[in-house]
């Protein structure tokens, strides 16, 4: 499994960033749940975010304040996938609960990205960032690491879905080079709004490359180098 740990030195003069980015684990499943109800109210009932934790197709980035703990003392359950240690013993499996009791993290989460994985194309399935902590370049830092983690999963490309109403997402996907491809028709049940369909070119050429290298540049002198952590 490749370890994707970056720009911790590249910057020596700027400040490091207050936020770092690293997979989401079973014990933020709260946290990333209650982030979604304050970004996505209309979302009913709250999107299964530990199925997806043992969807081989997708990953999850979380955003964590690094000054600030959480006090967290309640157990959440955590999925245990597959029950591996059952596989010799058939007869045992059922007798195995499914799920096993873990304390939720301390880490205090600001934001969370999931995204899927076919084939060459990395798809951002949701992203968001509380809303006190909006517009402080976290939206931005989870961005670049769904591109980084797109680069190491060798895709070419990322792809979303955006509400055509939504124009600071739009805002900030084209500041990644992202444009409008396609457009979904009544796709948001909510409300029934349209949705954009929004693509990055071939992210694997030097053009692109370049282009990002930039923006990621930028944004480390603007908010400080952050740390990202991000697993195959
Ligand atoms: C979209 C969202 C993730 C952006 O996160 P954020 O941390 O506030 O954004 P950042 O501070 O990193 O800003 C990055 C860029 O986004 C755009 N942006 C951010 N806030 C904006 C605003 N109020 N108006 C217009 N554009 C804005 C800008 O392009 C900005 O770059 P700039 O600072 O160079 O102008 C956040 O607003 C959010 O969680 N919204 C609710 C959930 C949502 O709509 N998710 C997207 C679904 S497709």
């Amino acid at each position: 499994m490749g370890v994707f740990v970056l720009e911790r030195t590249a910057y020596t003069d700027t400040e490091s960033m207050r936020y770092a980015i690293r997979p989401m684990t079973p014990a933020d499943l709260q946290q990333v749940t209650n982030i979604e109800q304050d970004a996505f109210p209309e979302i009913w009932p709250s999107t299964k975010f530990d199925k997806e934790l043992r969807n081989h197709l997708s990953r999850y980035l979380v955003a964590v304040d690094t000054k600030t703990k959480v006090n967290n003392p309640n157990s959440v359950q955590e999925i245990i996938p597959n029950k591996p240690w059952t596989k010799k013993i058939p007869i045992i499996r059922h007798l195995v609960p499914d799920i096993a009791p873990v304390i939720q993290t301390t880490d205090s989460l600001v934001g969370y990205v999931g995204l899927w994985f076919m084939i060459d194309e990395a798809h951002i399935t949701s992203i968001a960032v509380r809303s006190t902590h909006r517009g402080y370049g976290i939206g931005e830092l989870l961005l670049i690491a769904s591109l980084e983690l797109g680069a190491i999963q060798d895709t070419k490309m990322l792809t979303l879905e955006t509400r055509i109403s939504n124009v600071t997402a739009q805002n900030l996907y084209k500041k990644y080079g992202l444009s409008i491809v396609g457009k979904r028709k009544n796709y948001y049940s909510d409300n029934n709004e349209d949705a954009f369909i929004m693509s990055t070119g071939d992210t694997k050429t030097k053009e692109y490359k370049d282009f990002f290298d930039n923006l990621r540049q930028e944004h480390s002198k603007r908010w400080g180098v952050s740390s990202r952590y991000i697993t195959e």
